[in-house]
């Protein structure tokens, strides 16, 4: 086989590390571990990056002393000098450096109690494949949201995650570390965000057949704009719903002030507001309401939202009309 220029340069890229400088650098900052927007991501990051430069140096110094026994000079080493050589390249050189890293990555762990009480606590319920968002109210009622977290920039944020159905995991990699969402436990996950911005998070447990099609927009407010969002997200719908209930949604949704009966599916009060639809699968367009309605099958297999492809197109031009009203 003969090696070409490129093929001996991507040969030695490989070598140095190059897939994952490559993979890094090709990170999206809205979703990184690596960009980090609260204060437990900012820990996670640090211990990396120690722990990535601990690697390489050591890694250049292995590789060093096998180059050298390869290439280097062939005569007997002094037996004296071989016997300190393992000592301290084998022994206490492992011992001191495994020894720092550790005590570094226990000192990042978070504290193990936290009893005073978070600035905010948001609840969240991992379902088939979206998340039920609910903010709880100093009186200990919610507002009922879904599929996007908006959170007040320095604020102590307690998420309660639980799962009606299986094990799906709550992550947003901007902020902290993940938490499973496990059925018949309460999980309780603290965060921390340091900076204002557009985030994105994910479901990191294989939960199904859509388990890739589970995201989250989040959104980090000033203390100011968040009060003045959760005050728009409390308010009532003003709509008329009466091709809601004709088509059957409002079994399964809410529309507050409209329906508020149904508890199955996402809360739709704002749904126009969101920034995307099907918990981060389609853009928030119009006809992107129309595809999810007569194709939710196909869009999100597995879902338990039905296929509405037999209502009559005027009554799907009503149902769009009115979740495009919904801001
Ligand atoms: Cu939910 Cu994976």
């Amino acid at each position: 086989m003969q090696f070409d220029a490129g093929h001996r340069q991507r040969a030695v890229l490989v070598g140095l590390g190059g897939v994952p400088a490559v993979v890094l650098s090709a990170c999206n900052p809205v979703q990184s571990a690596l960009h980090p927007a609260g204060a437990d991501a900012a820990g996670v990051a640090q211990l990396f990056w120690v722990m990535a430069a601990g690697a390489v140096a050591i890694w250049i110094v292995v590789i060093g002393c096998a180059i050298y026994a390869v290439l280097g000079r062939r005569r007997p080493s002094n037996e004296k000098f071989a016997d300190r050589f393992i000592l301290v390249g084998g022994v206490a050189f492992p011992s001191v450096t495994l020894a720092f890293l550790l005590y570094f990555g226990l000192s990042l762990l978070p504290a193990w109690t936290e009893t005073d009480s978070p600035d905010l606590r948001v609840h969240v319920t991992a379902e088939q494949f979206w998340w039920r968002i609910g903010y709880e109210r100093p009186d200990g009622s919610r507002i009922e949201s879904a599929n996007e977290v908006h959170l007040p920039v320095g604020a102590v944020v307690e998420f309660v995650l639980t799962s009606p159905d299986v094990i799906h995991s709550f992550w947003i990699p901007a902020l902290g570390g993940k938490m499973d969402a496990v059925p018949g436990r309460t999980n309780v996950l603290r965060l921390q965000p340091t900076r204002t911005g557009s985030f994105r998070g994910a479901c990191t447990e294989f939960c199904g057949a859509s388990h890739a099609l589970m995201a989250f927009a989040v959104e980090i407010h000033e203390p100011e704009d968040f009060a003045t969002w959760l005050e728009d997200e409390a308010a009532p719908a003003q709509a008329d719903g009466a091709a809601f209930a004709k088509a059957g949604c409002s079994a399964c949704h809410t529309i507050r002030g409209v329906s508020e009966l149904g508890a199955v599916g996402p809360d739709l009060t704002h749904v126009a507001s969101r920034q995307t639809l099907a918990a981060g699968t389609l853009e928030n367009t119009p006809s992107a309401f129309r595809d999810w309605l007569v194709a939710s099958d196909s869009i999100k297999p597995g879902s338990h939202m039905p296929n509405f492809a037999m209502l009559p197109p005027d009554e799907i031009g009503a149902l769009v009309a009115l979740l495009e009203g919904l801001r």
